[in-house]
């Protein structure tokens, strides 16, 4: 049985997905402020991807999530998708440049394990971008009081910004850079909103993130969390880690299977 924070995109993904058929502008300008921040090349994952309204446009390639049914239109709209939770992605280590997390943190049960394997998947170099409805805001107060009648996010857990940014900086993330977007009742949003710098005013926020650097094999001050292990085995493979994503892809491109680990590519 599915957790109650994925079962309602397990029923009503149709419903989800016309959502931004219904909300144009909403949507451009949601999407505006992630592309803003995404890094614009180099191979992507969005976790949480849902119907992959985010990542298809953004020319995001791949796509995890829970809900099958979800991923059957991430699929359909050229993603390469694996089912699987956040909080144990089925990925090698530093084998992405580009990480994006839409509207999904509030929806994991633990998003510190969800950062820190995004920060395990990215490559040093690489960026991290969560696009969020900033809980302390005029529709993040309304989200949470109308919660108990809204089909999605009833279950939810919404965050404000700050409390992302303290997430992020403890789970090895630095050098966040804010836009915000979303500054009306989506009611009287009929053309899209430019996204501009910072916190406060939009409803809908977005944040890029910078893995942290190691120091000798450590976090710095200030990270509380462990880092995750690094595979031996990558030390000595140094193309091990393309091949095993290449695999865990080969066997997750059919979203039906659940996320039991890479199997040997067919070819
Ligand atoms: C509001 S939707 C966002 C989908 C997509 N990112 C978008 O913006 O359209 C939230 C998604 O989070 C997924 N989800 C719930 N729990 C999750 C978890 N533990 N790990 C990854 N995704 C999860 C749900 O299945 C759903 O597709």
């Amino acid at each position: 049985m599915e957790s109650p924070r994925v079962e309602p995109f397990v029923r009503h993904h149709r419903r989800y997905d016309d959502w931004f058929e219904r909300h144009p502008a909403v949507y451009l300008s949601e999407l505006l402020a992630v592309r803003a921040l995404l890094p614009w090349s180099g191979r992507g994952l969005e976790i949480g991807v849902g119907t992959g309204r985010f990542a298809a446009p953004l020319g995001v390639e791949f796509g995890i999530d829970p809900a099958a049914e979800m991923l059957h239109y991430a699929s359909a709209r050229g993603l390469r998708v694996a089912r699987a939770v956040a909080e144990a992605l089925p990925f090698a280590d530093a084998v992405f440049d580009r990480a994006l997390i839409v509207t999904t943190l509030c929806f994991v049960d633990d998003p510190g394990a969800m950062l820190r394997e995004a920060r395990r998947v990215l490559r040093p170099a690489g960026a991290l971008v969560i696009g969020m409805i900033d809980r302390d805001s005029a529709l993040g107060h309304e989200y949470v009081a109308q919660q108990a009648d809204n089909l999605f996010y009833r279950e939810a857990r919404f965050y404000s910004h700050a409390e992302v940014a303290t997430l992020l900086e403890a789970n090895g993330f630095h050098d966040l850079i804010w836009l915000q977007t979303i500054s009306a009742p989506l009611s009287q949003i009929g053309e899209i909103e430019p996204a501009r710098p910072g916190t406060g005013r939009g409803s809908f926020v977005a944040v890029r993130a910078r893995p942290m650097a190691l120091h000798h094999g450590h976090p710095r001050e200030g990270w509380q969390q462990d880092e995750p292990a690094q595979p031996k085995e990558h030390a000595k493979k140094p193309n091990s880690a393309v091949a095993r994503l290449n695999s865990a892809v080969c066997v997750f491109a059919i979203p039906e299977l659940p996320c039991a680990g890479p199997s040997p590519p067919s070819t």
